[in-house]
């Protein structure tokens, strides 16, 4: 009964032409969002900024789902309406960040490791009270000549495992994000081995803990050139990297994977994910869990004015749209 509800909402976030809106930045990283609009992080700033994204209409034409952060899931719309309510009532399924970001790995500080398991399994079900249906927890990886080791892989797959075990006995279904950051100057090969041995490391643990692959939704970085290398791939490079990447590890009961942006334009984004929908069909569904390349052009339009609000929502809808079509490898750039 319970993996049934896990596949149904599973399926549901894959809705053909839709994807995932990444809404939950934490308190430090929204900040940096509004510092860079000129707009203070107040909690009525937060709320009004949110706000204007769920009420998009006609957003939900390509938004299966909105990941919030905690502040988010208990805040409530203009009108009074609870955010998650507000979601549900358009068919936008309401999801929530549950890790508590990633930390200095002891033993070797350079790494991280991502915290939030302890009590876990009681916020879970606080959130599941409140509505959310899906979870996300984020892994970091960064790439340098000695790094990742070994051991930061390790750690942050076992948490992983462990979030995502804690998530499918609550009935909640798991996004199992490990990302290999792209901030290096690292090349594309490069990349794409970093990111083999990850998800190798990653679904071998999700196995070992007893994960259930048709109850969860894997959100990979894509593999792709260092931003400080000087020699960037292209977009059918990138596609058919990141394609032969996930056809060797990651299992065909898997329904979807949704991509993180990681830092890549907007555009680049979109036609990334449409190039490899392009290349298909594969084994789940491909779509989008962006933050910044669904978000950026909205934001710069807002600027913290309520004037602006109609424009900034024309600006969303718009990447929503585009990365709703890219999900059918059927946007035209
Ligand atoms: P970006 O698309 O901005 O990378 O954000 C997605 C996300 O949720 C990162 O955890």
């Amino acid at each position: 009964m319970q993996h049934q509800v896990l596949i149904n909402t599973a399926r549901s976030l894959m809705a053909p032409g839709k994807g995932i809106l990444a809404a939950d930045e934490s308190t430090g990283t929204i900040k940096k969002r509004l510092d860079s609009i000129g707009v203070e992080s107040t909690e009525q700033n937060r709320q009004a900024y949110r706000n204007l994204l769920f009420t998009t209409a006609g957003a939900e034409e390509f938004i299966s789902g909105v990941i919030l952060f905690q502040e988010t899931l208990f805040q409530k719309a203009d009108d009074g309406t609870p955010f998650p309510d507000l979601l549900t009532d358009k068919g936008i399924i309401p999801g929530i960040k549950v890790d508590m970001g990633a930390k200095p790995l002891a033993g070797s500080p350079e790494e991280k490791v991502t915290e939030g398991l302890d009590g876990l399994r009681e916020r879970l079900s606080d959130y599941a009270a409140a509505g959310a249906r899906f979870a996300k927890w984020r892994g970091v990886i960064d790439i340098a000549e000695d790094r990742p080791t070994d051991y930061c892989i390790h750690v942050n797959a076992h948490a992983l495992a462990r979030y995502a075990a804690l998530c499918q006995e609550a009935g909640i279904v798991p996004i199992v994000e490990p990302e290999v950051l792209m901030d290096g100057a690292n090349s594309i090969e490069r990349c794409e081995q970093v990111t083999d041995a990850v998800l190798d490391a990653v679904f071998t643990e999700l196995k070992r803990q007893n994960v259930l692959l048709e109850g969860m939704l894997l959100k990979p970085n894509m593999v792709i050139s260092g931003k400080q290398c000087p020699q960037q791939a292209g977009v059918e490079e990138v596609a058919r990297a990141t394609l032969r990447c996930l056809n060797r590890r990651v299992p065909a009961a898997v329904p979807g994977i949704v991509f993180l942006s990681g830092g890549q334009s907007d555009e680049l984004a979109t036609a990334h994910l449409d190039a490899m929908n392009r290349m298909g069909p594969q084994p789940w569904a491909l779509s989008f869990s962006y933050g910044r390349a669904l978000q950026a052009p909205a934001l710069q339009a807002w600027r913290g004015q309520a004037d602006n609000v109609p424009a900034a929502q024309q600006a969303f809808l718009k990447r929503a749209r585009n990365n709703g079509a890219a999900a059918r490898g059927e946007y035209n750039a």
